[in-house]
């Protein structure tokens, strides 16, 4: 992955290292305005920390009373501190810095003395080098905006249920399954059915659900997936073997619209093979969707790839079924699926 796209993203990093600092600094300000008790506390803790780090410079070796006391004492200034703020209506934490990622506290990295990338880098690089669809669009589709009413209730065929329950049900199997992921049973994710069923907006769904447990996950449309690997075939270049390393290393693989790539002799469905085939003896998960049906997978790609597609041992099968939905919508879809 290139230099140039790291060094933009730890760019990003500092901005929002120094956008939340500057949020912690309005929100100290607005306490000690509103309440002088908590600017009092507030004082003696920052005078008695400074205390302590000068303290272990000055006397490295020193474990001795000084620092043990020292150290109670910030414990009692910071629960004081915490009480005295929600006594007065504010969040205990209020004076704390926020990180929006937990894990690496918004510096990229993680890791004591090694330094490795924390997941949220690793997902920014991906998203930002294979110019995935736009990350935004996860703000917009995933479980919290998940949608029942874009459903009719028309009964389905070889259903009890109606389109809308149907989904309803597919989404709440979804929802379980990213709640134990990564420990699930089947690792392999199938969706099929037309367009217009609400597979996308699944997957994207998944997708965001399991990027913010911190794991990584390459969503890619199968036309983007296969050019990538044909031109960068071709040509050699240096990112296509980072490509295929993220392809494998990843801890989700999307591949939407199964079917929808070009066709360039058996060059897809081998490598379509071969990373299904290394995903799966890794332990990893894959999710795909797909138009096509069994027969017209075997034809396709091989017997081989869609035995092992609908095989549900490995894999767990969602037939998506009934009314395409953007017909039923007022709203112009303005998603850009690359
Ligand atoms: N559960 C849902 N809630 C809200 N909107 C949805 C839902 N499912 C699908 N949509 C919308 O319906 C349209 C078609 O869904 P999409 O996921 O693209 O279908 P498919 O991938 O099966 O072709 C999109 O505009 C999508 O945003
Ligand atoms: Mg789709």
């Amino acid at each position: 992955m290139s230099e140039a796209i790291l060094r933009e993203i730890l760019k990003e990093y500092d901005e929002i290292q120094r956008e939340e600092s500057l949020a912690l600094a309005a929100r100290r300000q607005r306490v000690i305005k509103a309440v002088p008790e908590i600017s009092k506390i507030h004082e003696e803790l920052i005078e008695t920390m400074g205390r302590y780090s000068r303290e272990t410079i000055l006397h490295p070796n020193n474990s001795g009373s000084i620092l043990k006391n020292l150290k109670q004492e910030i414990a009692r200034l910071k629960a004081r501190e915490s009480e005295l703020l929600i006594e007065h209506g504010y969040p205990s934490n209020y004076m704390e810095i926020r990180h929006r990622c937990n894990k690496c506290k918004d510096t990229g990295y993680v890791g004591n003395p090694v330094k490795e990338k924390c997941s949220c880098l690793i997902q920014r690089l991906l998203e930002r080098t294979y110019e995935m669809s736009n990350i935004q669009e996860l703000e917009l589709e995933n479980f919290s905006t998940f949608d029942p009413k874009v459903f009719p209730e028309t009964p389905l065929e070889n259903s009890k249920l109606n389109q809308r329950e149907y989904m309803l049900q597919v989404r709440d199997r979804l929802f379980n399954y990213v709640s134990s992921f990564p420990k699930n049973e089947r690792r392999t994710i199938l969706f099929t059915g037309k367009t217009g069923l609400g597979k996308t907006f699944l997957l994207n769904c998944m997708a965001k659900a399991i990027m913010d447990d911190g794991y990584t996950v390459i969503r890619i449309s199968s036309y983007k997936l296969f050019d990538r690997l044909f031109f960068g075939s071709i040509s050699d270049e240096p990112d296509n073997l980072a490509l295929l390393r993220q392809l494998f290393e990843a801890d989700v693989l999307i591949i939407d619209d199964l079917g929808t790539e070009t066709r360039r002799n058996n060059y897809t469905a081998e490598d379509l093979f071969n990373i299904i085939n290394e995903r799966t003896m890794k332990g990893s998960h894959t999710f795909l969707s797909t138009n096509l049906n069994l027969s017209e997978l075997q034809d396709r790609y091989s017997d081989r790839i869609a035995s092992r597609l609908f095989d549900t041992s490995n894999t767990m099968l969602i037939r998506f079924q009934g009314a395409d939905v953007r017909l039923r919508q007022s709203k112009k879809n303005s998603r850009h699926y690359s």
